[in-house]
């Protein structure tokens, strides 16, 4: 096929720019799954010199911002258990997000437990895996769980987002408001005793917080329902950054302990 000289550079503006955003595979649509190939084999690139793409094009835009849309709103509202939520996320498509994860991964471990976790958004094994929290991070939260005598089996883990972001970039403000609705909705039908934010991302979707998570986590703070019923909620710092900066693992060990005691109330 012969394109011409501006579609050519079109092109190539448009595989620079995502590689800059994080993409890190080629997705096949029709079947939607990553191949093998890298997106770099593909274009001989300078990646020093990246184009700006169109305003229209970035992230914060580029995922339909649908959610006041009220028949989506109607349909979460309907919602009354997991497995109608997980069918009302897997039909949704108002986040873009959706398109490049090889699948919707939607929770782990016990829905009737008094613990809720709630973390970022899945990254490469958790896409593969269709479950949050199974790749390096999630090794680090089970050691962290099981210090205070919990374990999968113990808790109920889900994530703000629940389709990979391309090369596991942090979620923008506008995915996050996108997602929120269905969040809100998965923790009113666990109803937990308690939750628990994991990173800064999970604090941010729920706490509504300004600053960074250093600044807000290892505080007990109310959730509030629309029936007016509060959850007590917790942040923490993500284990991923705990595996980056091991020497801020003593924070999270005063968190575990706040969780601990909070669970023996
Ligand atoms: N990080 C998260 O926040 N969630 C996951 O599921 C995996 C990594």
């Amino acid at each position: 096929m012969e394109f011409e000289l501006k579609n050519i550079k079109e092109l190539t503006a448009s595989l620079e720019w995502q590689i800059k955003m994080g993409a890190d595979a080629m997705v096949d649509n029709k079947i939607n799954k990553p191949t093998s190939e890298k997106i770099e084999n593909k274009v001989d690139l300078e990646l020093k010199n990246i184009p700006e793409m169109p305003p229209k094009l970035k992230p914060s835009d580029i995922t339909i911002e649908n959610n006041n849309n009220e028949k989506i709103q109607k349909k979460i509202e309907e919602c009354n258990t997991l497995d109608q939520l997980k069918n009302a996320m897997q039909n949704f498509n108002g986040c873009e997000l959706k398109k490049t994860a090889t699948q919707l991964v939607f929770s782990d471990g016990n829905p009737n437990s008094k613990l809720m976790l709630i973390g970022e958004a899945p990254g490469a094994e958790e896409d593969r895996q269709g479950k949050p929290f199974c790749g390096a991070s999630g090794q680090l939260l089970d050691k962290m769980l099981n210090a205070i005598n919990l374990n999968r089996e113990s808790v109920y883990i889900t994530n703000v987002i629940p389709w990979r972001p391309p090369g596991n970039r942090t979620p923008s403000d506008n995915e996050i408001k996108i997602m929120k609705p269905f969040l809100i909705k998965h923790i009113e039908i666990v109803m937990p005793k308690i939750i628990v934010a994991v990173g800064g991302s999970a604090a941010k979707a729920v706490l509504s917080i300004e600053g960074g998570i250093l600044r807000h986590r290892g505080e007990w703070k109310e959730f509030k329902l629309s029936s007016g019923k509060t959850i007590p909620i917790i942040a923490t710092l993500h284990p991923a950054y705990l595996l980056r900066a091991p020497n801020q693992k003593k924070l999270a060990w005063e968190d575990l302990k706040h969780i601990r005691s909070k669970l023996n109330d």
